[in-house]
Formats: C-alpha cells, structure tokens, sequence
C-alpha cells in the first residue's frame, strides 16, 4: 500500500465533502492560531523527517478553564518505506517548513462555547505531525545521499517539555486526543502523558478514528499487518510501545490500539465510525485485494453495495465491536462513541462535533457524549445500530 497515494485520496475526498458546509462555516468567526517552533527541540535531536523543527499551535485557555489542556495530534497516514518518507519529507506531511503558518481551531478545538461547550475556555493544543510514524518512531536513515530524521517520540518529547513551563506542568484537568494517524498516537502516549503531568491532575485520553483494525482483508490477507510491521521496522517505533502489551508474547502487534487497550491505565474515549472509510478502503478492501475493481461503486457508496458487500461491511463492523466488548463491559472509566456511517475523523471538524444536523447516536451528538465521559456526568458508552438505521450521517461520498 502506498500510504501517500491513499492519503491523497483521503485529502481530495475531505475538500469535497466539505466543500458547500465550508463555505458556509467562513461566514462565521473562526478562530485562527499562529504556529509555534520549538527552538529547543535541537538539544533532544527532535526533528520532522526533513530535519526541520517541529511545531505546535497553542490558543490560551481563560477564565475557569485557564489551567486545563487538552492537546490534539494531527493526523496524516505513515510512511513505511524510504521512498515514500522521502517523498513526504518534501510536503506539509514531513516538514513544517512546506505547512500552514495559521490553523483554524474547530470542533473540539473551538473557542466558542455555543459550539465546543466543554473544552472551549481551555488552553487547546495542536501537535503538527511530520514524522511519519504517529509521533512513535526514533531512527535516523543516512545512506551519504539521503537523509530522513525518524523522530517522532522525540517530537513528542520536545514539545511536552515546551508546554509544561508554559503551564501544562500545573494542569487541573487534561485531555490528550488526535485523529487517524494522530489518534493512534494517543493509544502510544496516553500513559506517557499522565506521568507528565501532576498526580492530582484529572487525565484522560482521546482516539478519534484511531482504532485501526488487525483485520483481514477482503482477499484474507493481512496487509495493514504487514504495512505497520514495515513501518515499525523503519522508523524504529518498538522501543516506544507500552512494554506490558510487548511482553505478552506478540510484540509485533503492538501497534495496534487492540492490543495494546487494555493495558492502558488512564480512562479512555474510542470514538470511531464502524464502517471508517479509511479503513473500508485500505485496510478491508485495499485496493491490491480488489484488482478487477468489484468495489469500485461500493466505495464511492454505501448504497451501491450489493448484498455481499454489505455483509462484508457487517462482518467488519462486528470485528470491532467484538475488539471493544472487554472495554465496553469491564472499563469504569471509559467512554465510546461507535456510530454506523462511513466516515473518517469526527471531532475537529464542527459539522460533525456539535451542529443542528451533526451525527447522533440515541440522540447524543458527539460532543455531549465526549463531556459526558470527561466530566463524569453519565455513563457514555453509545454504539449505533447497524447500518442502514443511523440517518444522521455525514458520510465521505468519495
Ligand atoms: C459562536 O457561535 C455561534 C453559533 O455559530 C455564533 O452565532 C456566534 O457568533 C459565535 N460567537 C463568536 C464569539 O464567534
Ligand atoms: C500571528 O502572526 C501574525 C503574522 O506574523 C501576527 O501579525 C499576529 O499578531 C499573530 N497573532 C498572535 C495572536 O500572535
Ligand atoms: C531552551 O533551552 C535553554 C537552555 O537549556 C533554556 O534556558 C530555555 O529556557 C529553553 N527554552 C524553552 C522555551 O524551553
Ligand atoms: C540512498 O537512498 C536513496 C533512496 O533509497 C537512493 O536513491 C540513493 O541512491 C542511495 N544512495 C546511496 C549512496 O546508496
Ligand atoms: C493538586 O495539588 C496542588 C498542590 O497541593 C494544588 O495546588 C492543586 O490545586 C491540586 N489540583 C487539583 C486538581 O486538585
Ligand atoms: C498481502 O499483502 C502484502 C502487503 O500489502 C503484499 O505484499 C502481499 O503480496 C499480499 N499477499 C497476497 C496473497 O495478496
Ligand atoms: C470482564 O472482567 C471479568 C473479570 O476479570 C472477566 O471474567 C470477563 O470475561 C470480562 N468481560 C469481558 C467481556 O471481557
Ligand atoms: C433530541 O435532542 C434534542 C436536543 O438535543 C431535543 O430537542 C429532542 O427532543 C430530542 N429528541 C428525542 C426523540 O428525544
């Protein structure tokens, strides 16, 4: 799998689903964070793959929320293999000299307290990803001609040590979450965070569409197996996953969020759609598993599967919630939000957060169910039924 190519993909269809709510969201405020480099970073060896500095955006919490923190990686897909990380050492993917200066704050990250209730008043963090490898990895590739900074631990490393005289060393309440690429970074620093911050401090974490599936594709091969354990390799990841979950006997998987869960001690939210167009598309139906193009229309919708195809699509929903049931029955302090759409990436975007027509699960929208959890108000556990029941869907038509 080319993880640039998909990611490509995965880019054009988000512009154009977004595209005629976009428009309309311009017309409100947005808040918009300037970029900060962490200078320091050279003094740890933290650098993106192209051995630029790495960079984060901070908008300051006020008033009640002014000493809680809730920091959100990006995301942005791997690359496993050197071609492809030199590639990308050459895009806003891999260096922040090639990224956006300004970030919009939406979703989870608004400051707007009609629109983000919960969070809004707290110091919101951005974590900009260019290593390639969820924030995990530390190798250097150096053959005399190329060179690739595999750094991403560090990264993370720098940018803590950054924040914490910055006021994230005296934080009440945290919240550490990503999306995709970058929700899988909070299954690997979850722990690591908290034992960051003071032992009184209340923190939990957060994956949004990070629950990538040891599943088998469509053709029973396990290729985003094989596509992580390339990337593990690398990028030199191993050293940097939980070390419970590594000496259980099957190292190689701990990447994967479910194995690695239910060694996880702080209190955590699985927020996912069950049919998670990126993984419908790479890792259950990859396009090498699919040569004749049978799913082509399937893809593109859901409306368009024939019956197999369907039940296809049920059996993967049912792999993961058969993954999450431990969680589901035995966790006291997690949360989950399984919605039946087609999907990828559910809180940074406001439409799908907290809107008038946002996702729903028995009438919940994403963003209550998530503060419900936080703040311990109720039990936040809602997984939809199967698809085609939910019709509060934003689904990525590609
Ligand atoms: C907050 O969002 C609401 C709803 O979109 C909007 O009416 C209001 O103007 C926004 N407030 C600010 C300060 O941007
Ligand atoms: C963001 O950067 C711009 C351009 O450098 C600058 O004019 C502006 O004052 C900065 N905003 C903040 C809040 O620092
Ligand atoms: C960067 O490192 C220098 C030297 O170790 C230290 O004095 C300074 O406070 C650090 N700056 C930041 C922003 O962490
Ligand atoms: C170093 O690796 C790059 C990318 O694989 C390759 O194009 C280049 O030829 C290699 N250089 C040497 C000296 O092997
Ligand atoms: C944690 O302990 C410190 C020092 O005793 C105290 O100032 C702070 O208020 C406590 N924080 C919380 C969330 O209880
Ligand atoms: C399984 O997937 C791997 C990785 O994508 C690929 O190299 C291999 O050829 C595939 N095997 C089959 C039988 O499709
Ligand atoms: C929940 O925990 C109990 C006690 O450890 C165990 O017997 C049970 O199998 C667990 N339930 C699930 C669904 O894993
Ligand atoms: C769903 O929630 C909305 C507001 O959150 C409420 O107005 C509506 O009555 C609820 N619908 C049902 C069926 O409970």
């Amino acid at each position: 799998m080319n993880a640039n190519a998909a990611f490509s993909i995965l880019v054009v269809v988000v512009l154009l689903t977004c595209a005629p709510r976009c428009i309309s969201s311009q017309q409100q405020q947005q808040r918009r964070v300037n970029m900060t480099l962490v200078r320091n970073a050279s003094l740890i060896g933290a650098y993106c793959l192209d051995g630029s500095l790495p960079a984060y955006h901070l908008d300051r919490g006020v008033g009640a929320g002014s000493r809680n923190w809730l920091l959100q990686f990006e995301g942005g897909g791997w690359c496993n293999d050197v071609k492809s990380c030199l590639d990308r050492a050459a895009t806003r993917r891999g260096s922040t000299l090639h990224m956006s200066k300004v970030e919009v704050f939406s979703g989870i990250l608004s400051n707007n307290a009609s629109l983000n209730p919960d969070f809004y008043n707290w110091n919101r963090v951005k974590l900009r990803y260019c290593d390639g490898a969820s924030f995990a990895g530390d190798a250097v590739f150096d053959n005399g001609t190329s060179l690739l900074y595999f750094r991403g631990q560090r990264i993370w490393k720098a940018i803590i040590l950054d924040l914490l005289p910055k006021g994230l060393g005296q934080a009440r309440k945290a919240l550490l979450s990503g999306c995709s690429a970058g929700g899988l970074a909070t299954f690997v620093h979850c722990d690591d965070f908290t034992s960051y911050l003071p032992a009184n401090a209340s923190v939990k974490c957060l994956s949004d569409a990070g629950l990538f599936l040891d599943a088998r594709d469509i053709a029973m091969n396990h290729s985003m197996r094989y596509f992580y354990k390339s990337l593990v390799s690398l990028q030199g990841v191993e050293k940097n996953l939980n070390k419970n979950c590594m000496s259980s006997g099957y190292p190689e998987l701990c990447f994967f969020p479910q194995y690695v869960l239910p060694y996880i001690k702080t209190p955590y939210f699985i927020l996912n759609t069950a049919y998670d167009v990126y993984q419908f598309h790479h890792i259950l139906v990859p396009p090498a598993a699919d040569p004749h193009g049978h799913w082509y229309h399937c893809k593109l919708s859901p409306k368009a599967c024939n019956t197999v195809q369907i039940a296809t699509l049920q059996g993967f929903r049912r792999y993961m919630l058969e993954t999450l049931r431990p969680f589901y029955t035995n966790s006291t302090g997690g949360g989950m939000f399984i919605n039946s759409c087609f999907a990828h990436c559910q809180s940074e975007s406001q439409d799908t957060w907290l809107a008038l027509d946002s996702p729903r699960v028995h009438n919940k929208t994403i963003a209550q169910a998530v503060g419900d959890w936080y703040f311990s108000r109720r039990i936040s556990k809602e997984i939809d039924c199967a698809y085609p029941c939910d019709s509060s869907c934003h689904n990525q038509l590609s």
